[in-house]
């Protein structure tokens, strides 16, 4: 079939826009985990760049606000599902250490309490309270680490979470710089 000539310029004036937005987006995604991992050393690049590009969102940002509310939201995500997976390893495994099962539940408590914390994160966001917004992602990192830290309090305890706290705490690190930007460049 042959498209009539406009409808053709049409589709490639699409394909065109859509590539573009895509480069820029690109572009913003490397500047911004560029200046996040410069402000702050416990972000790697790397990390950076590959957990925005794994998202679709991050694919059509076009400038450093939106790529913020990504950056909580991927977080988000990544949270309720660390709590799915603590709940079903709580539900499975029945054999549990006594000691284990204790520090598996005060890290269902400490994600769970994350829910709210995560919608009031956002609506501070978007209503460019960045300070506000500031303190509430802080507590989230906090409990990466609350979680964490609790396995180090008995020797034979080994965390069965690290790789996802260490993954939250990254991820919210992210956001945080993200948003401490805002704060700077609104001044
Ligand atoms: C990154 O930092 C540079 C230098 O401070 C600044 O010019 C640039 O706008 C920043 N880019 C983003 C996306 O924040
Ligand atoms: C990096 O992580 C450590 C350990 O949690 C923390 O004490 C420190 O404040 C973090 N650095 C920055 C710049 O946020
Ligand atoms: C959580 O984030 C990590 C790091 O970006 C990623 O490897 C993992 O797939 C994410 N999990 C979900 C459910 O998004
Ligand atoms: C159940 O938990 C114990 C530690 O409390 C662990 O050694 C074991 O591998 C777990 N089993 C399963 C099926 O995850």
């Amino acid at each position: 079939m042959i498209l009539p000539s406009s409808s053709l310029l049409f589709t490639l004036t699409i394909l065109l826009c859509s590539f573009l937005s895509f480069v820029c987006a690109n572009r913003l995604i490397q500047q911004t985990c560029k200046n996040c991992s410069k402000n702050d050393p416990n972000i790697s690049y790397k990390f950076c760049v590959t957990s925005f590009q794994s998202d679709h969102r991050s694919h059509y940002a076009k400038n450093l606000q939106e790529l913020g509310l990504i950056s909580i939201k991927i977080t988000r995500h990544n949270v309720t599902d660390t709590n799915a997976h603590i709940n079903e390893l709580l539900k499975k495994n029945k054999s549990l250490d006594p000691f284990i099962k204790e520090c598996l539940d005060d890290c269902v408590e400490v994600y769970s309490d994350t829910i709210s914390t995560f919608r009031e994160a956002i609506r501070d966001y978007k209503a460019k309270r960045y300070a506000d917004c500031n303190v509430k992602l802080s507590s989230i990192i906090d409990a990466s680490t609350t979680c964490e830290d609790g396995f180090k309090q008995k020797n034979y305890a080994i965390s069965p979470l690290t790789k996802r706290n260490k993954d939250t705490f990254q991820l919210s690190a992210i956001a945080l710089s993200i948003v401490n930007m805002l704060i700077n460049t609104d001044k």
